[in-house]
């Protein structure tokens, strides 16, 4: 026969066992689930997790795995009209029928154009030639031969947004329009290199203020990158300009848009009486590229991925 265990739960009078120095009787006895809960999981049922340290601290949602294939879908969904709209560009397009597009597409595979109604846009995609630096409502412009134009696209598919844009050549370039787009291209490249766990949110707009300002360009500081996913716009925001070493921690599950707007001449700029549209100062020409960015466990990984 074997010895009889010996009695599990301690005595009233012995020692409770979760390490506080008490009697059981006065200490774990007369708590709820009676057991003495072990030392471990009292000390660390009372550390936040990372992902309740994000929310409290900085209001940013850190993504779960279910929810990053759900934006993940959204930007396959993103990159597939994006490459229809690619080769629809040409002289003669009016940039209204490119929201038309969009927003067909995009309803036939399920999804919401997010830009649409949202605080009063009237449109389901920005449209931006030239010096428009962002949030162009498409309408009657004709796109011409040596325009640049930007095509902003956010669906909202299953609730997920995905969020990403590109700029694009109408016809043959100009010298200025070629300089314009690689240097703008460059800085999101750039910028997406530098994303990690342990990077920071300044590391981001150093690279990109650093490089674009070195080729004689100038970054617009009045729009910035945000988290995104399940909102539109959601923490934090992602300047692009800044200082290597500052500003939040970046860990895994954070997702974000990095989107730096880089004009040829002055980075000033003013918004029409559409609310809206905002063009340079100067009327200088203007390049945006985006994509929506998860930070990894060991870097980063695209949810609107195309070649930089
Ligand atoms: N897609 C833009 C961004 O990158 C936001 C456009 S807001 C809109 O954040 F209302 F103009 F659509
Ligand atoms: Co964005
Ligand atoms: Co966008």
């Amino acid at each position: 026969m074997r010895q009889q265990s010996r009695q599990i739960m301690p005595g009233r009078n012995s020692l409770c066992s979760c390490g506080s120095g008490k009697k059981y009787k006065v200490c774990c006895m007369n708590k709820e689930n009676k057991a003495p809960s072990n030392l471990f999981t009292q000390l660390t049922s009372k550390i936040p997790t990372l992902k309740e340290q994000y929310k409290k601290k900085f209001d940013i949602v850190l993504k779960e795995p279910h929810q990053i294939d759900g934006i993940r879908k959204s930007g396959s969904l993103l990159l597939d009209i994006m490459d229809k709209v690619e080769n629809m560009i040409r002289p003669g397009l009016k940039t209204d029928d490119i929201n038309t597009f969009v927003h067909e597409e995009t309803i036939k595979a399920g999804a919401i154009p997010a830009p649409l109604n949202y605080r009063g846009f009237p449109k389901s995609v920005c449209v931006s030639v030239n010096e428009v630096i962002c949030h162009g409502i498409p309408g009657d412009l004709v796109l011409k031969d040596g325009d640049i134009v930007n095509v902003d696209i956010t669906p909202i598919l299953n609730g997920y947004y995905a969020d990403a844009n590109k700029t694009f050549f109408v016809g043959n370039p100009t010298d200025d329009g070629k300089k314009i787009v690689s240097v703008a291209r460059e800085s999101l490249k750039r910028a997406i290199e530098t994303v990690g766990p342990g990077s920071r949110l300044g590391d981001i707009g150093w690279a990109i203020q650093s490089y674009a300002e070195s080729q004689g360009c100038s970054v617009v500081r009045e729009f910035v990158g945000h988290g995104v996913g399940l909102n539109f716009h959601e923490q934090p925001q992602v300047l692009h300009f800044g200082k290597k070493g500052k500003g939040v921690i970046l860990v895994p599950g954070m997702v974000f848009t990095i989107e730096p707007m880089i004009n040829l001449g002055t980075r000033k700029l003013h918004v029409l009486e559409d609310k809206w549209t905002a063009v340079t100062d100067d009327g200088a020409l203007s390049a945006q590229f985006e994509q929506t960015i998860l930070v990894t466990e060991t870097g980063w990984e695209s949810l609107t991925p195309y070649e930089l």
